[in-house]
């Protein structure tokens, strides 16, 4: 894989018709472009077609589902544009994980959502979590990633700063893609972001993929931004 192929740009935007100017712009710099909730739920399936028509890139169907195993199956098997996917996200929740793997083909990597990169110790302790485990988020995204890899997942998302502890656990055979990106040269207002990691040290700690949004989308320039960040996840391959 070239370091390009491994940057993820999300396309958090509200219609087709600015997504598919991210697709046109930035298809030399991203090896994978990612479809979230508010692309999906205002334009549908459709979406996934226009982005496949306009690019050579991968395309990451970023649902995150989350639900009981049957309503999964049934959503999976009504989404016929899950063909044109490479990528699909399930919250982790082993027997979810498994009804998952049994219903999609071998042309997706089903990657589990472990703890999310906006959640802090703090937050996942008002969220039950005992404070042994939130204390130091990697316990609970390594009990997730062991769940994930016995269920038969292709892969895992989890922050940069826990991509080196999963990949000693798991090595090769999980891949990791992380979000919760920030290079130190550009600045996100309002950030939701709590874990967070530069392009160059999620993939020295051993990152497969990296997401980054809005560093790239509200730079001046994109396409200047999208490939410092490709020239980052270079020199961190080649220092890991
Ligand atoms: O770089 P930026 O913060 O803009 O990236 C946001 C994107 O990362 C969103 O599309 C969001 O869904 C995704 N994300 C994710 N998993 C997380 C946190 C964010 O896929 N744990």
């Amino acid at each position: 894989m070239n370091a390009k192929d491994r940057l993820i740009f999300p396309l958090d935007v509200p219609d087709a018709d600015q997504a598919c100017k991210y697709v046109r712009l930035l298809s030399n710099q991203v090896g994978v472009f990612k479809v979230g909730l508010e692309l999906f739920v205002s334009e549908g399936p459709s979406i996934v077609d226009a982005i496949a028509n306009l690019t050579e890139a991968e395309i990451f169907l970023d649902l995150k589902f989350h639900d009981i195993p049957a309503t999964v199956q049934r959503a999976i098997r009504s989404a016929s544009c899950l063909q044109k996917a490479s990528f699909l996200t399930v919250h982790c929740d082993p027997v979810l994980l498994e009804a998952v793997v049994t219903e999609v083909d071998d042309n997706i990597k089903i990657l589990a959502v472990t703890v999310l990169t906006s959640l802090d110790s703090k937050a996942l302790m008002s969220l039950g979590i005992r404070e042994d485990l939130a204390s130091e988020p990697i316990h609970l995204v390594l009990q997730r990633a062991a769940i994930a890899k016995q269920a038969g997942c292709a892969g895992i998302v989890c922050s940069g700063r826990e991509a080196a502890a999963v990949k000693k656990k798991f090595g090769a055979n999980l891949v990791v893609v992380t979000p919760g990106i920030r290079p130190d040269w550009g600045d996100v207002e309002k950030d939701d972001q709590a874990r967070v990691v530069t392009p160059y040290q999620a993939v020295k700690n051993g990152a497969d993929y990296i997401v980054v949004g809005r560093p790239i989308r509200a730079a001046d320039d994109p396409v200047e931004a999208a490939t410092r960040v490709v020239e980052e996840i270079e020199r961190g391959l080649k220092e890991r």
